[in-house]
């Protein structure tokens, strides 16, 4: 019996050089540990608008939708940088998230001890990171109506809209408070309630999810601006952070930072619980087509692996497989494997891409 169906969308840039890692591990998934998924692979990104004309084209929106997880690389690069505004390869992966109700993005942030030094920060400041970040992924400035650019006397206006619904808060509350539950118990909700009506309703509805479904969990709320500058100065103080989906683009790449490298970043994109236990799920790494190393063979898979492991806990109920996923990656790091994204100014002697596959899969097999 199959284990699950993954379609597989590798995207630009690095995206197609870091997903041909990850196929090699579910590959040996399916030799030896006997999870045979079905997998199948479509265009997303600059990649469809070359074949389609369109970032995403209607039958992947589709395959998508029906498939139970979705594995994405990254989409983008110059190549596309002057195309209309409704092609441009980043709408696609925007569909993806909004036509599949994927509101709940997590992105953990963890510092493996191995990379400690590596980090732009104290090794005291970040050694035994180990935070979540939730970020609303569906709503926002990213989709509030009236958006685009007008035309106003004689001058253009540029407009976007910062829109949130109490049931949009509330739900993506609640994904965060679930985790904190199965992790350090804590939340920090940050928004701008200094400034912003919609800061005002977020602060008010996630305080009320608390206090009436989850008041065993210790909530904090802390002004978005003042979350980055703690991030930076102690984010050991964090467990879970809830936030929007602005705000939550921003933190999670300074929490990216903490860990020493954007290449080292997972995340999870879930929509809500379904009847089979299985959420409408994407997974792909924070980073972006890194089109200044793409096709050199630079580029750090482990965001794209640690991404897959995600998947293996969420989509496929595996959280054994994915803890020894993770512990192979932390395995390689601890003997001193690096892309070059991982070398400090003195570092020397980095593998490939492929290189630092193939040292995973050898701790793979050395977990058996
Ligand atoms: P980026 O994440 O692509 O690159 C930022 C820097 O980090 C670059 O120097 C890059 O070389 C480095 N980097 C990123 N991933 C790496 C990896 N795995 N290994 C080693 N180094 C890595 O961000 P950007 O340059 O701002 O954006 C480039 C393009 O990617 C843009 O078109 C942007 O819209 C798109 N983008 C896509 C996604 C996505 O697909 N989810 C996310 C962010 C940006
Ligand atoms: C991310 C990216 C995307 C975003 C872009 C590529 C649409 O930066 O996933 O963090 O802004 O959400
Ligand atoms: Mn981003």
């Amino acid at each position: 019996m199959s284990t699950g169906s993954i379609l597989i969308l590798p995207g630009d840039g690095i995206g197609p050089e870091v997903m041909a890692q990850v196929r090699r591990i579910i590959d040996w998934y399916g030799a030896k540990r006997g999870l045979s998924f079905d997998v199948s692979e479509d265009l997303v990104g600059g990649a469809a608008y070359d074949a389609h004309g369109v970032p995403l084209a209607d039958e992947t929106m589709a395959r998508a939708q029906e498939a139970d997880a979705v594995l994405l690389g990254a989409v983008g690069g110059p190549k596309y940088d002057d195309l209309d505004f409704s092609v441009k390869p980043e709408r696609g992966l925007l569909r993806l998230r909004k036509e599949m109700d994927l509101y709940a993005n997590l992105r953990p942030a963890q510092c493996f001890d191995a990379l400690a030094d590596f980090s732009s920060l104290k090794r005291d400041v970040v050694a035994g990171l180990d935070i979540m970040i939730v970020r609303e992924l569906t709503s926002g400035v990213y989709f509030g109506e009236p958006r685009g650019i007008f035309t106003e006397g004689n001058e253009r206006v540029g407009i976007n809209t910062q829109r949130y619904t109490e049931s949009e808060i509330a739900r993506v509350a609640r994904s965060a408070f679930e985790l904190a539950r199965k992790r350090g118990g804590k939340v920090c909700s940050m928004e701008k309630a200094n400034v912003m009506e919609s800061g005002i309703l977020w602060r008010e509805v996630v305080q009320k999810v608390h206090d009436e479904e989850y008041p065993d969990v210790e909530l904090s709320h802390m002004y978005a601006d003042a979350g980055a500058m703690q991030l930076t100065r102690w984010p050991k103080q964090f467990d879970v952070i809830v936030t929007d989906n602005l705000f939550g683009d921003l933190l999670s790449d300074v929490a990216a930072m903490l860990t020493g490298s954007l290449g080292m970043l997972p995340s999870a994109s879930l929509g809500a619980p379904a009847a089979n236990g299985r959420p409408k799920a994407l997974y792909e790494p924070v980073h972006g087509s890194a089109p200044d190393i793409a096709g050199q063979g630079k580029a750090n898979p482990i965001a794209c692996i640690l991404s897959f492991a995600m998947a293996l806990r969420y989509s496929f109920d595996e959280g054994v497989e994915a803890d020894r996923l993770e512990a192979a990656v932390e395995k390689v790091l601890a003997d001193g494997v690096r892309t070059p994204d991982l070398l400090g100014e003195e570092g020397t002697d980095p593998v490939t891409t492929e290189g630092m596959g193939d040292a995973i899969l050898k701790a793979l097999d050395a977990s058996l």
